[in-house]
């Protein structure tokens, strides 16, 4: 495609190959290089991508081959790595959390804004086929006038599997920080954006222990709320309860629900791109399968960057906003404030909910 948007890696980790596979397939983008601080972990994921360079993140930043950074290193790096990709001026896309803070968030948002480039970030999910379902019964009136809504997202914690996951456990991770984007940028696409928030929190162990990968029996500090409630008023008047832990074993709670004056719905997986939506309605009084009727079909992570590469020629904001990303870490940072301080907080920030995706549709089609 001769104007595919050329696409360079920051962050050759876990999540990499995912990002990097998806890439491959997609049409409007095109996988260039990819860098890291380890250098070896560049070279491997390159080596399974031919034409695609590895090299060190100042290398891949001044390449004239690079349209916009994908940034997939660790939270406490997201904001250091964007604002020396639009520094370069590139666009920038990158994994959730938008940043850390809203402090660090605000400071890429306005530095993009100045250099007149475009900042996306994850997730995607939102743009599959399960959420935007969902979005389309609600949309059609099948459960009447939402009411509430119940999001649940519950783990004994991501140290069990992760080779490296001291990350999860220091701000800009927790629960709330690395699951609560998934679960709150499906709230705000559904029920739109929040105006106030309250919450509470527990940190019940001071540590963890690496399960799995060559460190595994490694001892680090939890510096986070690792079990997080809390209730969401969004600007409608829905309110949505959410839990997000890394304290239960097990659990048989739904992912996210929403209760409406005529009905229900049961939204599958935010952390996934498809799943099953069920209606029940007051007249059927029996819960129903929904057919898929919109997103992205056979999505997967990496749709998010292709739709900011169709924005891009539309001239249109991507889907998968960095205004979105803000709002959804200011609800999440206003609600451990809320906890601390055992008030509410007012969510000073708003988004506009993005446009619903067509089904079936692959971004740069579209
Ligand atoms: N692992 C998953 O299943 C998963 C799923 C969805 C999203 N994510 C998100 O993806 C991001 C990365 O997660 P991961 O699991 O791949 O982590 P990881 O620790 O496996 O990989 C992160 C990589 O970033 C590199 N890095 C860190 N700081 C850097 C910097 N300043 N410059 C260049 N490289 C740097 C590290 O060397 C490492 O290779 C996180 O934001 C996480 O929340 C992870």
């Amino acid at each position: 495609m001769g104007d595919a948007l050329n696409v360079g890696i920051i962050g050759a980790g876990k999540i990499s190959a995912a990002y990097a596979t998806t890439l491959a397939r997609l049409p409007g983008v095109t996988m260039t290089r990819v860098a890291d601080l380890d250098a070896g972990r560049a070279a491997a994921l390159a080596a399974d991508f031919p034409g695609v360079r590895a090299g060190a993140p100042d290398e891949l930043l001044a390449a004239d081959d690079v349209d916009v950074v994908l940034n997939l290193t660790v939270p406490q790096a997201h904001a250091a790595v964007a604002l020396a990709a639009i520094a370069s001026g590139k666009h920038v896309y990158g994994e959730k959390p938008l940043a850390a803070d809203t402090t660090e968030a605000r400071s890429v948002l306005d530095a993009a804004a100045r250099a007149g480039l475009a900042v996306g970030c994850a997730p995607d999910t939102v743009l599959g086929t399960g959420l935007q379902t969902a979005r389309s019964s609600l949309a059609a009136g099948d459960i009447g006038t939402p009411v509430a809504a119940t999001a649940f997202m519950v783990t004994p914690g991501h140290e069990r599997w992760h080779p490296s996951p001291e990350f999860y456990y220091q701000p800009g991770g927790g629960p709330l920080f690395d699951m609560g984007p998934y679960y709150l940028s499906a709230l705000v696409t559904l029920l739109g954006p929040v105006r106030r928030v309250t919450g509470m929190t527990a940190a019940p162990r001071a540590t963890r222990e690496i399960g799995a990968g060559p460190r595994a029996g490694t001892v680090f500090p939890v510096n986070v709320a690792t079990h997080v409630t809390g209730v969401l008023e969004h600007a409608g008047g829905a309110l949505s309860t959410l839990m997000m832990s890394f304290d239960v074993w097990a659990g048989q709670l739904p992912r996210i629900e929403v209760y409406g004056s005529a009905g229900s719905l049961s939204v599958p997986d935010p952390n996934h791109f498809a799943g099953p939506v069920r209606l029940f309605t007051a007249t059927a009084q029996e819960w129903v399968d929904v057919p898929e009727r919109a997103g992205y079909r056979d999505a997967a992570r990496g749709y998010g960057v292709a739709d900011l590469a169709r924005s891009l020629r539309d001239g249109t904001p991507p889907r998968a906003s960095g205004d979105l990303a803000y709002h959804v870490l200011d609800v999440m940072e206003r609600l451990l404030e809320a906890a601390g301080s055992g008030t509410s907080a007012e969510v000073t920030s708003t988004c506009t909910v993005p446009p619903p995706v067509p089904f079936g549709a692959v971004p740069g089609d579209a």
